[in-house]
């Protein structure tokens, strides 16, 4: 089947940059991509630069994205962000359930369909990330585990399943250099397609995008981008650069 999915492309700047940097990145990308708009193009630097970042990519076709959000709308929540905050800085994405934050925050997948089912109650679209240990890996537990994470972050969400994008990083590859290959990739995505297919029906896991993380440059990302069932990219190292980024977006759009 052809893929008519719209390809995404997101950089997730991790706990990066200053606002000055932020800014300069931001501004450095904007001049590189020019008016692409056949590709998503998403930032998602950190909570301090969103403001800063959002009134810089105001009047082109890049999206703002935070990197984590509470799933309580106000409250007694120290120290936390709530999606209607978000949306008041004009975000219209918002990356969950990354492995940093499941492996750092403890956040399970209990949390994570919380903050997915907040986040759409509110008109933001979520990014909800999977993937497994080199372990897992090892010991041939990688679909067990992406069966598991997708089913429980994305519980309960009935007809508005269509509105999250999954990212599939696995766990070995974020950080390292070591990209998952196409073919490893491109199992996967198909795997996370035929559980899609089972909690939601045929459309909405046809209309669903999955994006590879981990390691993805302008080398590989082209390749990676052609499997049939991975339409973007969650960037972390090479988001930084704004040559980098664009060299990623340019291979969405050239693939
Ligand atoms: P790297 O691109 O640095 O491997 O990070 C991937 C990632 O975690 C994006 O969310």
């Amino acid at each position: 089947m052809s893929k008519n999915r719209k390809i995404i492309i997101a950089g997730n700047w991790k706990m990066n940059k200053s606002i000055a940097e932020a800014e300069e990145l931001t501004r450095n990308i904007t001049m590189e991509l020019g008016e692409t708009s056949e590709v998503d193009v998403v930032v998602c630097p950190t909570f301090t630069a969103l403001k800063s970042v959002g009134d810089i990519i105001t009047n082109t076709t890049v999206k703002l994205g935070a990197q984590n959000m509470h799933w309580e709308a106000e409250g007694a929540y120290t120290g936390e962000i709530s999606a209607s905050m978000l949306r008041d800085l004009y975000c219209h994405y918002v990356i969950l359930g990354h492995s940093e934050r499941r492996t750092y925050f403890g956040e399970t997948d209990e949390i994570v369909n919380n903050k997915v089912k907040a986040a759409i109650a509110a008109n933001l679209k979520p990014i909800v990330c999977v993937g497994e240990s080199l372990e897992q890996r090892e010991s041939d537990q990688t679909k067990d585990v992406i069966k598991g994470q997708i089913e429980k972050s994305l519980a309960g969400l009935g007809e508005n399943l269509d509105k999250v994008i999954i990212a599939y990083e696995p766990i070995w590859a974020i950080g390292t250099g070591l990209t998952a290959s196409p073919e490893q990739a491109q199992d996967v995505h198909a795997y996370i397609r035929s559980i899609l297919e089972e909690m939601g029906g045929t459309d909405i896991a046809q209309s669903i995008r999955i994006q590879y993380g981990g390691s993805m440059k302008p080398a590989n990302a082209e390749e990676l981008l052609s499997q049939p069932d991975i339409d973007g990219g969650l960037i972390g190292g090479a988001a930084l650069d704004a040559s980098s980024f664009a060299g990623i977006v340019n291979a969405g759009i050239q693939k």
